[in-house]
């Protein structure tokens, strides 16, 4: 078991995997990534991320031959290689190598680098306690759908948040209603009813987020995509933010406010009991 990185077609040790400092994703972050994985080694909801990948390049105009590169197959042989039972996968393509220069030209060849590592664990007993939120302002650009690898705001406000003793942020639109956290979607529980965000350009659909409103159909909790202010989401009865590496996380305190009992709510249990027993199903 070792960890293992994946660069134009080669398979390698992270510490041997290198591009040039003229890849234009070093150069301007232009390019796009997405994060899977796979418990018990079996991938979780691959199509829908690598659909997801094709909508960002074709956002960005990064035109990448996926029939030739054949993705899926090496995300399959680099979980295999790795080893480990539950693995965490990073697939970045930038748009390539050129001299720097804000216009590209036609025909780059895309950079595609893969790593392979353990999925990050999060026990029962941290989820149960919840984490602490911090509202911020949303100071990302126009295009969130694209899960772009131009990152730096989400940095600064997860790093602040940090700073401060909170997990991470909620970032708020100039309107005053909650978007997502700094990589995480945000749901609130509000009299029984499973409120998100609608999934516009200001938030990533996320993968989980899809799979977390199946789920809450199957239970018969009611579901609203729709626009959530911050006052409701501080006088919500249950918070807890998703992602692909964190599945289900519940949330306690938004700026030093507690929410609901201020612990993982019911709801939110029964939620992310009926994740994971779909995931061991395979879905
Ligand atoms: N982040 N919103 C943002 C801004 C994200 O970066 C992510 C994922 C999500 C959740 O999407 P999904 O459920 O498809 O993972 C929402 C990944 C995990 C990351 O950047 O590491």
């Amino acid at each position: 078991m070792s960890e293992l990185a994946y660069v134009n077609g080669v398979f390698c040790d992270p510490a041997d995997a290198k591009v040039s400092i003229e890849d234009r994703g070093f150069q301007f972050a232009d390019g796009v990534y997405e994060v899977l994985v796979a418990p018990g080694g079996r991938l979780f909801r691959a199509a829908e991320h690598l659909e997801r990948l094709r909508r960002s390049c074709e956002a960005i105009d990064l035109q990448v031959d996926f029939d030739a590169l054949d993705l899926s197959a090496v995300i399959r042989e680099g979980i295999s290689r790795s080893g480990f039972e539950d693995v965490m996968v990073y697939v970045q393509i930038t748009r390539g190598v050129v001299p720097r220069d804000h216009v590209y030209p036609d025909g780059l060849t895309p950079t595609v680098v893969a790593t392979f590592k353990p999925k990050p664990v999060h026990d029962d007993a941290f989820r149960r306690t919840g984490v602490a939120l911090e509202t911020a302002q949303d100071i990302r650009w126009a295009r969130c759908s694209v899960k772009s690898i131009a990152l730096l705001p989400n940095v600064m406000l997860k790093q602040a948040a940090r700073r401060r003793g909170r997990f991470d942020a909620v970032l708020v639109g100039p309107d005053g209603n909650v978007r997502e956290a700094s990589c995480a979607n945000i749901f609130a529980i509000t009299g029984g009813t499973l409120r998100t965000p609608p999934p516009d350009e200001q938030i990533l659909h996320g993968v989980t987020r899809a799979y977390i409103l199946e789920c809450a159909r199957d239970l018969g909790i009611p579901t609203e995509e729709a626009e959530l202010p911050v006052a409701d989401l501080l006088a919500a009865d249950e918070v807890f933010i998703s992602s692909t590496t964190m599945d289900i996380m519940p949330v306690a305190t938004i700026d030093d406010q507690t929410i609901g009992a201020g612990q993982a709510g019911p709801v939110t249990w029964r939620l992310l009991e009926r994740f994971r027993r779909n995931l061991t199903k395979g879905v």
